[in-house]
């Protein structure tokens, strides 16, 4: 019998003990032994990595988000009803827009305004972009949904005056003509604007820079592109985010270096406070991979993939530590999520995917890895919110469903800004072909209230998994929540049938101090332990 222990100790104190031994014979116990220690608080689980990414890009915003006042589709001032309650009820923190690639090539002027040109975007399937979605109703879509925003400047084609001109717009309470312009467009307040991406994968579609070029740029948009608001001069700074590394390489670790040095020897006229990664679970390019009608053996290759999460934050991490040891700039996972093949018959470059409990177990895995570095990790944005990659929602027309992966966001809700709580546990292992995974993955928190919860994601699609979860510094009297699974590893909710993943009631049993409950294969958990 052998133990593989998980290279998930950056930060030990943190960090859970997970050991993974492989499949044990089906008469063996299915037993899963969890200790969470309340008594030892780790980092905070900031409610910023539950962030979302609408870009301008295939239904995403327009139909996803925009139907146009005038639309039969119930709205307000043109944004769809529907999918504002959806959103309000996972208390979205955050949202990235315009894009993404489209970001760099956004000119914020033709989306303000009565009269709107029609552009092109030539990212996304050469589309005509109406701009009819343009600052005023983002800045509104967010205010519907309860959230903030996280902007994302053109640095690609776009100049420093664009940007910083954008910015006085939206955020400055003086009389100044841009200020008199956003009063004319129906906005007399300023904006509050917390999150600012200093461009977009400035390596590749952003504009192709190197480390050092790109660097250069980005320290005249920090110098630049201000903030004016009163309300967020002294406390809720804006956050300016560089664009970070796309992957593990060393073209990537040199990426994270050039950065980090600089900021390390930065002058009083520049800043930052985020450096973006991005990682997509994708096998193969482009896309191969199917996002329904597979089977097991795709399953196991894509949660193997997602799992690399975790070693590419770690590795940019001790980059960033070796520069930043206070770890004042947050590691941003600002995309991620999983990126298949095209859905059949959808146009070119709309990134159309469906979302199964395969994705419900992915994202489950991901957020999981992020709060374990909570300490760095301080914010992520899912690709993307809304009929784009791994959405929470898909819609035709008049007609929305909830996809597994909202299931999962809404779930872990008592997550956002509860403490970490290290969890030690034997992980055992799932194996499938030449694939062996962790069978079951879990993580702890308290929240403000100081009630603990635990979420557990068993992966293992064929065996169901009984976990006794011991609490250090609390007596549990009671334990109950949610569970999500389907009736296969590709189950999916449609517009006709958009329950089949759905959330339902688990109890778990406690007794002696110890909290037991069975979880089903293929299955996310979330419960409160009351004290
Ligand atoms: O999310 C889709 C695209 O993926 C984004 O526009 C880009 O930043 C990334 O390559």
């Amino acid at each position: 019998m052998f133990a593989l222990t998980l290279a998930l100790v950056a930060a030990a104190s943190l960090r859970p003990v997970i050991t993974a031994s492989p499949n044990p014979p089906a008469s063996a116990a299915n037993t899963v032994a969890v200790s969470i220690d309340a008594s030892k608080p780790g980092a905070k689980i900031d409610r910023n990595i539950f962030g979302q990414f609408a870009e301008h890009l295939g239904t995403g915003v327009y139909e996803g988000v925009w139907v146009g006042p005038d639309s039969p589709i119930p709205n307000t001032r043109g944004i769809r009803n529907d999918v504002v309650a959806a959103l309000k009820a996972i208390k979205v923190p955050n949202v990235r827009w315009p894009g993404g690639c489209f970001a760099d090539e956004y000119h914020w002027r033709k989306g303000i305004g009565k009269t709107r040109p029609a552009t092109l975007n030539p990212n996304w399937g050469g589309v005509i972009e109406p701009n009819s979605f343009g600052t005023h109703e983002f800045m509104d879509f967010i205010g519907q949904i309860g959230s903030e925003a996280y902007l994302s400047v053109n640095i690609g084609s776009g100049t420093p005056q664009e940007a910083a001109e954008w910015l006085e717009y939206l955020t400055t309470d003086q009389p100044t003509a841009l200020a008199v312009e956003r009063t004319a467009n129906g906005h007399p307040a300023p904006y509050k604007i917390p999150y600012l991406g200093l461009g977009n994968e400035s390596w590749d579609c952003g504009g192709n820079m190197t480390a050092e070029y790109y660097t250069r740029q980005m320290t005249i948009y920090s110098r630049f592109v201000r903030n004016f608001n009163p309300a967020q001069r002294d406390t809720g700074k804006m956050l300016r985010i560089a664009v970070g590394p796309g992957g593990g390489e060393s073209r990537w670790t040199d990426w994270t270096e050039t950065i980090m040095k600089a900021w390390q020897g930065h002058q009083w006229s520049w800043d930052m406070e985020g450096l973006s990664l991005h990682n997509y679970t994708v096998i193969k390019w482009p896309p191969a991979y199917a996002s329904v009608g597979f089977g097991e053996k795709e399953y196991a290759e894509i949660l193997q993939k997602t799992l690399e999460m975790d070693g590419l934050i770690a590795k940019h991490s001790a980059i960033m530590d070796k520069y930043d040891p206070q770890k004042k700039i947050a590691l941003v996972v600002d995309e991620w999520g999983a990126w298949y093949a095209k859905l059949p018959g959808s146009p070119e470059g709309f990134l159309a995917q469906q979302n199964s409990q395969r994705d419900a177990v992915l994202a489950a895995l991901n957020i999981n890895i992020f709060a374990r570095h909570a300490d760095r990790v301080r914010m992520a944005n899912i690709a993307q919110m809304v009929n784009v990659l791994q959405a929470m929602i898909l819609t035709n027309k008049e007609k929305m469903v909830l996809t597994p992966t909202y299931h999962v966001f809404q779930m872990y809700v008592p997550f956002q800004d509860a403490t970490f709580v290290p969890v030690t546990f034997d992980a055992g292992a799932y194996t499938q072909g030449g694939i062996t995974l962790p069978r079951v993955d879990a993580i702890a928190a308290r929240d403000a209230a100081g009630k603990v919860w635990m979420a557990v994601t068993n992966v293992d699609p064929n065996r169901p998994a009984t976990i006794t979860a011991s609490v250090a510094g609390l007596t549990p009297r009671s334990a109950a929540g949610q569970t999500l699974t389907g009736p296969r590893v590709d189950s999916v909710n449609t517009f006709e049938a958009p329950t089949t993943v759905a959330p339902k009631p688990i109890t778990a049993r406690v007794q002696d101090g110890a909290v037991t409950l069975t979880v089903e294969p293929k299955s996310v958990t979330v419960i409160s332990v009351q004290p």
